[in-house]
């Protein structure tokens, strides 16, 4: 149930009766003053000024033809211009019992789209570092959150696999199997890299083969190209250890490089000549675009073709835009890229539009992301100042939670303890960088994330475990429990209001893309949850029906808190 979206529906429709234009949109909000099951209506004020009315006059009249039967059991005028909308609590009671019954928590199905989301795009012959751990986590609640509501999601792994330093990559590899006589693992992909680089820059035979490897490569050679798959295979080999463990939900499958729009670029970099888009300049060709400036206050010159004929970054997601409209038959598109990449993709995709290659009517949308900062402030670098490997971080962050839940849990068997720390340790990275506002940078720190306060992964664990001990106590199964639901008090209004705004906090996620709206509502619903048990007593209720009532309620605050942090990709237990 979607109380925000059925409340404008019906205060727009009164609002239209009053003698508003058919457009008007009402904003109805939960109103942050009166806590108890009411809404408030807004945006009255702005229309009474258009058509000459006062405000108060216009709600009056908007409270005659508001029909709100058994949805609310009062509605006032607050002020100039605002509605305040109580819920009736027997509609209350209703709607949280169909929720409890329905799969899906009763969320509406949504009329599908397809939907491609860009994210987490490590590159081959590189370790996965903290640069790519924002786009993964975000990214992958993302694709949770979409796929939840219905959506035909494809996730696409825009894999940095193509480009001339695949010379030196094939080149190296070749050396180090010659030397080894054996398929090395490429364990230590970091030093590989470093490696090869350094090698092409001392050996002038080894930079020579390097060079004539890219040719190769590009040209569809066997052996070049089978070296480059080795490469792309241990690297995505890897990366997939990482993605299980941190409970992402990539596959191989999802790789979607920028080798694979490769065969695209010399047709897209003649149609955009042909189009009178690009130009030859400097012997490199270029689209100059109005909309951005350089220094010079001249329109900005963006390379699709070096003088050498080599491509660039920017003609890959040219290419690969389309792509997603065209093979991929894309609805919408979203990236979770850094927001230095900002005005990479903006250019991009201002190409992508004037060729006609992507319509307007389809988004391509940039999720930015800050950066992650260290404790002081700054980029998160190791103690000696080197990137900070992403395997090593989730070691730690299991050994830092192993060392906590061992603290409070003296009595658990190890297995079980290693096994928590995990889904502790790892949940408590993902949820701290998922329950900030993704736009901003944000700051690692481990002693916030890991504590059992505030809002953090191990608080929002540790609080469904609390519900989940209330029926472990009753003896019910959280499953089958069944028996009519009644709600009489503030804090059980309160509570059953909380717990059926998920459909309109889940929406807004999959709108914006932004999971630390739905962090924000969890915590707040885990502690409506706590006041209410504290003044509504459960396993002690006065009689047996109410007992039976508020553990629904609980049953439903149990699945609500569940499916909610599972959309974000963070795990629970059932007790710890
Ligand atoms: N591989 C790139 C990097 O590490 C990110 C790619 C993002 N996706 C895209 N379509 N450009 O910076």
């Amino acid at each position: 149930m979607n109380i925000q979206a059925l409340l404008s529906e019906k205060v727009s429709q009164a609002m239209i009766l009053a003698g508003a234009p058919a457009d008007c949109e009402p904003q109805v909000r939960q109103s942050a003053k009166v806590q108890f099951g009411d809404y408030q209506a807004n945006g009255i004020m702005a229309v009474a000024k258009k058509l000459g009315q006062a405000p108060r006059q216009l709600a009056e009249s908007v409270i005659t033809h508001l029909d709100l039967k058994g949805i609310a059991s009062k509605v006032e005028i607050a002020g100039p211009g605002f509605i305040n909308i109580f819920l009736d609590r027997d509609w209350l009671a209703a709607q949280a019992k169909q929720a409890l019954t329905q799969p899906r928590l009763g969320v509406a199905a949504v009329e599908p789209q397809t939907i491609v989301v860009d994210y987490s795009a490590p590159n081959v012959a590189k370790e996965m570092h903290v640069g790519h751990v924002r786009s993964t986590i975000i990214g992958d609640a993302a694709v949770r959150t979409l796929s939840f509501l219905g959506h035909n999601v494809i996730r696409a792994n825009h894999v940095g696999d193509w480009g001339t330093q695949f010379g030196m990559l094939i080149a190296y590899l070749e050396k180090q199997q010659n030397e080894h006589h054996e398929a090395i693992a490429l364990a230590d992909l970091e030093a590989f890299y470093r490696e090869a680089k350094r090698t092409y820059d001392e050996d002038e035979a080894f930079a020579e083969r390097a060079r004539a490897y890219v040719v190769k490569l590009q040209g569809g050679d066997e052996y070049c190209r089978a070296m480059w798959k080795k490469l792309v295979d241990i690297t995505m080999g890897q990366n997939q250890l990482i993605y299980d463990r941190l409970n992402v939900t990539l596959t191989r499958k999802d790789v979607m490089g920028e080798s694979l729009y490769n065969d695209m670029l010399p047709g897209i970099v003649e149609d955009l000549r042909a189009k009178g888009l690009a130009v030859t300049s400097e012997g490199a060709t270029v689209v100059f675009l109005d909309e951005f400036k350089n220094k010079e206050g001249e329109p900005m010159g963006v390379i699709i073709q070096k003088k050498d004929g080599g491509y660039l970054y920017t003609t890959t997601d040219i290419a690969c835009a389309k792509y997603r409209y065209e093979t991929l038959k894309a609805d919408r598109v979203l990236y979770y890229i850094d927001s230095r990449q900002h005005q990479h993709l903006q250019q991009a995709w201002t190409i992508v539009r004037k060729a006609g290659y992507v319509p307007e009517s389809v988004p391509l949308e940039h999720h930015a992301f800050g950066m992650m900062l260290g404790k002081d402030g700054r980029p998160f670098k190791t103690r000696s100042g080197g990137t900070i490997k992403l395997a090593d971080l989730l070691e730690e962050a299991h050994d830092r939670a192993l060392a906590l839940v061992r603290e409070k849990n003296p009595e658990m068997s190890e297995a079980e303890l290693q096994q928590l720390a995990e889904v502790v340790g790892i949940g408590a990275v993902k949820y701290a960088d998922l329950s900030k506002s993704r736009t901003t940078d944000y700051i690692f720190d481990w002693d916030n994330m890991l504590a059992f306060e505030g809002n953090t992964a191990p608080y929002m664990q540790y609080a469904y475990t609390r519900v989940l001990s209330v029926f472990r106590k009753a003896g019910v199964d959280v499953d089958s429990i069944d028996a009519p639901l009644a709600i009489t008090e503030d804090r059980e209004a309160q509570l059953a209001t909380r717990l059926l705004q998920f459909e309109e906090t889940i929406t807004q996620v999959a709108r914006d893309g932004t999971p630390h709206v739905m962090c924000a509502y969890l915590y707040d619903l885990a502690g409506l949850f706590s006041s209410f048990y504290e003044h509504c007593p459960i396993l002690s209720a006065e009689d047996e029906a109410t007992r039976q009532s508020r553990l629904q309620l609980a049953a439903l605050t149990a699945k609500t808190l569940k499916q909610g942090l599972d959309t974000l990709g963070i795990k629970t237990v059932e007790r710890m």
